[in-house]
């Protein structure tokens, strides 16, 4: 299965540039220099500093159903997070798709389904130095201490990326095995947004689904989708 990339100097948002490609074949990665309206999840701004981190989307054509689409979330957190451990840094999910180092946010990730094809969009702080004031985040630099080449980076994202974007469906046992070894809020007191509902419990740990399991004062509770988890401290 073979990635094209393709580099832009500057563009909106590279999940926005990739949701019209419905044309395009499986792999095509789309990456930009500098985003001028780069997004997160629920509506965030995603800002990064040009040149210092990596900012991308994939485009893929998964064979499993929709319903397994959600999936990839889980998948490209992992991605992500064995990459990182190949250049010596040690990262956890933070359920669904933060990856954390040391408690501190280094990648965001942002899964969207278009009709037929999924986007993919990675934002990776490869060599950020400075973060503003409040923002618990961290680089591959700051960890490490020395500069990183973002095309190594970026190469072995997309190894590990090929690898579990294939393990949504009868694969997926064994993607939730690795995951769970590297998850942030297992055992942690949380609050979160279902819906219009407010919960706090304690997670017990990710379901055989890849839901989240909170224990509240009404038992073990399943969530597929939340607004941010909050850890409590
Ligand atoms: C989050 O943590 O809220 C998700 C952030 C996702 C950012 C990436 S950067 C590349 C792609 N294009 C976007 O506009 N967002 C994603």
């Amino acid at each position: 299965d073979g990635w094209r990339l393709k580099v832009l100097e500057e563009a909106g948002s590279t999940n926005d540039e990739l949701r019209s490609c419905g044309d395009e074949a499986n792999g095509l990665v789309l990456l930009a220099e500098r985003q001028t309206a780069g997004r997160g999840r629920r509506g965030a701004a995603w800002l990064s500093a040009p040149g210092e981190s990596l900012t991308f989307s994939v485009l893929l054509r998964p064979n499993e159903p929709k319903a397994f689409w959600p999936r990839l979330s889980l998948a490209t957190g992992l991605a992500v997070a064995e990459a990182l451990g190949r250049f010596g840094v040690e990262a956890q999910i933070k359920w669904p798709n933060d990856v954390l180092v040391r408690g501190r946010k280094i990648c965001g990730i942002l899964v969207e389904a278009a009709a037929q094809h999924v986007i993919v969009g990675i934002g990776l702080n490869v060599g950020t130095r400075e973060f503003p004031d409040g923002l618990e985040a961290t680089s591959m630099s700051l960890e490490l201490g020395t500069p990183i080449e973002r095309s190594d980076v970026l190469y072995q994202v997309l190894k590990s990326l090929v690898g579990w974007s294939g393990e949504i469906g009868s694969g997926f046992p064994d993607l939730l095995e690795r995951v769970r070894e590297r998850c942030a809020l297992s055992g942690e007191s949380v609050s979160l947004m279902s819906g219009e509902r407010s919960v706090s419990g304690v997670v017990s740990g990710i379901g055989e689904g890849g839901e989240l399991l909170v224990v509240t004062d009404d038992g073990e509770e399943k969530f597929l989708q939340a607004h941010e988890v909050r850890i409590r401290r």
